[in-house]
């Protein structure tokens, strides 16, 4: 994927439901039928701002059995860099926005026996497009939402609508919190594990499933986080012959598509591999912040992963 292939959309809709969380809802702007999808897919959202381009993953949270338009639900983070800040404040209903291709990193297992749904605030969202997949199959399922308070259960009444006995709620501000040894060790054989939600809830659910002897395959999780910041650095693209400067702020990939250079990408987020990029020259330190060099390509310090990773050193050659 690269901007090469976006969609032009237009807002159709927006709308507060929590405090910090606006649901947009996006439609082709030519009026025409939106590429397919499945439930766990997310789009990347194109802003162009006036300083800068943002680009987010945002997971679609519409039925898939519906075309017309895309929904995605954007938290406003404290820390933002500009992302989450433009989403909730530049738009209006007709604002112009251009999206990458739907693309499913978080995609359920078809040969699960059951599925156990584990979402905290922002994560339910790849959960509602993949309850709509789950009505229709044979698999039972249970959905454990976690968040702060009541006013911030984003999309619950849709949720209770649907998902009736499926749904288990937990607000932390009543002391109520998922119980994950407990519910991780009473599942049936075959039972397939998805989180979606902050860091250390993920953290937590894949340790402890891993402690109490999940296979790694049976376990999914999908997290959009800001790309970590760090020092300033150069880097030079060898075959496109341009130095480029990255600033704390701003990821390495950032920075060279802020310099007209395409890399390709799906996740943004150091998962998918797609913008891996060979490393000809480092000085210094490569900062790996991926999910996907093993230890033994990150030794070899000849690859790393724009999206999430950076440099400290004083010279960074890659062959772009
Ligand atoms: S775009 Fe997926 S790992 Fe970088």
């Amino acid at each position: 994927m690269s901007d090469a292939q976006t969609l032009d959309v237009v807002v159709a809709a927006i709308e507060q439901v929590t405090p910090l969380i606006k649901h947009f809802t996006l439609a082709r702007a030519d009026g025409g039928t939106l590429p397919a999808f499945s439930g766990g897919s997310h789009v990347v959202v194109v802003m162009r701002g006036a300083l800068r381009t943002h680009r987010n993953p945002y997971s679609l949270l519409s039925s898939p059995h519906r075309l017309d338009t895309y929904e995605i639900g954007v938290r406003r983070m404290e820390e933002s860099r500009g992302g989450s800040h433009f989403m909730h404040e530049k738009l209006q209903v007709g604002s112009r926005l251009e999206i990458a291709h739907p693309v499913n990193l978080f995609a359920l297992a078809k040969i699960a026996r059951k599925h156990l749904l584990i979402a905290g605030g922002i994560g339910i969202t790849p959960f509602l497009a993949q309850l709509e997949d789950l009505h229709d199959g044979a698999a039972p399922y249970e959905l454990h939402y976690s968040v702060r308070s009541p006013e911030h259960a984003a999309f619950l009444t849709r949720l209770r609508e649907r998902e009736g006995g499926w749904l288990r709620m937990y607000y932390d501000s009543e002391d109520q919190s998922i119980a994950f040894e407990s519910l991780l060790s009473d599942q049936p054989l075959g039972t397939h594990l998805y989180v979606c939600g902050p860091g250390g809830l993920i953290n937590r659910v894949i340790t402890t499933a891993q402690d109490l002897g999940w296979p790694d395959s049976h376990i999914h999780w999908e997290k959009f986080s800001a790309p970590p910041v760090g020092e300033a650095f150069e880097v030079f693209l060898a075959r496109s012959r341009l130095s480029v400067h990255v600033p704390p702020e701003q990821s390495l990939l950032e920075s060279i598509e802020a310099a007209g250079v395409e890399v390709p990408y799906l996740c943004r987020g150091g998962v998918c591999g797609f913008c891996q990029t060979s490393v000809l020259e480092v000085d210094g330190e490569l900062v790996h912040n991926d999910h996907f060099l093993s230890d033994a390509d990150k030794a070899t310090r000849k690859t790393i992963m724009p999206c999430v990773s950076r440099a400290r050193c004083k010279s960074l050659v890659l062959d772009l």
